[in-house]
């Protein structure tokens, strides 16, 4: 018997670096989307495998290595269900590894999703979120959890460190979400620990960021609501000046964001880590394609991304 799973990629509107602290942030998942397939197998061994990453085997002791934190989600399956299976999964993924897509959240979400099913174990998507959680936690060192929860629910999600992710309803018909790539690879555990240091440096100029960048989210979320992109898309670019005074932006970033804003974008702006990684812009329809061609020229990549209602699913094969 076998289980298979996926789980989207995500983008974060705002937020992102400040839900590090308990601001709120508003993320949504996008349909590109990492995949799992779970298969039982003899002893006790969980041997995971990847066209990227190779291939390693994980025993009841100590682990290491590029492939250790999906061991670490399937880990949290087995404590779930309270007993261990020897296992062989395969993943693969087509979210840019790296980029600010929460691609390690999503392949964390669907091994543990595709474990939990070949076990026969039913998970809510708080369930699943946290075992996504255990892999970032090694990935990422303090992750806030917003990329485990957008990943295992789906959809656009108000989240707040701690609290259960709520989920927002907005109506995304009239607009797409436009990613360029800087082409920058970068470590997000890396930014957030320079974040926080710089943080507790200069508390007193800080905090106040903080706190604007917390009604900002709020905003952002009754403009969601109330379907009132020309909003949104202004507070996505007074967030992405406040990721920049953080010092996670550089000039390849800024010129992709001038780029989308010049194209006529709602709104563009740092999405996830920084430092590289990807530039988010909101669009209405209509103007995507346009947008999506400026950047294409200087990006390394361009990516017109619908928004996923569907969170991390899983069933079983033949
Ligand atoms: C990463 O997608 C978002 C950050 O805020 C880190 C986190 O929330 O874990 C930079």
């Amino acid at each position: 018997m076998k289980a298979s799973a996926s789980a989207p990629g995500k983008v974060i509107l705002v937020g992102e670096h400040f839900v590090v602290e308990g601001s709120p942030a508003i993320a949504v998942a996008v349909d590109v989307r990492a995949r799992a397939t779970a298969e039982a197998a003899e002893g006790d061994l969980v041997t995971i495998s990847s066209r990227e990453l190779g291939e390693a085997s994980f025993g009841p002791g100590a682990g290491g290595g590029p492939l250790y934190p999906v061991y670490v989600a399937v880990q949290e399956i087995f404590k779930r269900a309270g007993r261990r299976a020897g296992l062989r999964l395969t993943i693969e993924s087509d979210i840019p590894p790296g980029a600010g897509m929460g691609s390690s959240a999503a392949v964390a979400a669907a091994a543990a999703a595709a474990t939990a099913r070949l076990l026969g174990l039913p998970l809510s998507p708080d369930e699943i979120a946290q075992a996504a959680l255990a892999a970032e936690t090694i990935v990422h060192g303090k992750p806030s959890g917003i990329d485990p929860a957008v990943t295992s629910y789906g959809g656009a999600i108000y989240f707040k460190r701690g609290a259960k992710p709520e989920r927002i309803s907005a109506d995304f018909g009239r607009v797409r979400l436009v990613l360029a790539d800087s082409g920058i690879q970068r470590s997000t555990g890396a930014l957030v620990a320079r974040v926080l240091e710089t943080k507790r440096r200069h508390p007193e100029v800080l905090e106040p960021l903080y706190k604007a960048a917390a009604n900002l989210a709020e905003k952002a979320r009754s403009a969601l609501e109330k379907g009132d992109f020309a909003t949104v898309g202004e507070l996505m670019n007074i967030n992405h000046g406040m990721l920049s005074a953080l010092g996670v932006s550089n000039a390849k970033l800024e010129e992709l964001v001038y780029a989308a804003r010049e194209a006529g974008a709602l709104g563009a702006k740092i999405t996830g880590a920084g430092g590289g990684g990807m530039i988010v812009a909101l669009c209405w329809s209509e103007d995507a394609e346009r947008v999506a061609r400026a950047l294409s020229g200087i990006a390394a990549r361009t990516i017109i991304a619908p928004v996923s209602e569907k969170g991390a699913t899983s069933a079983l094969e033949g």
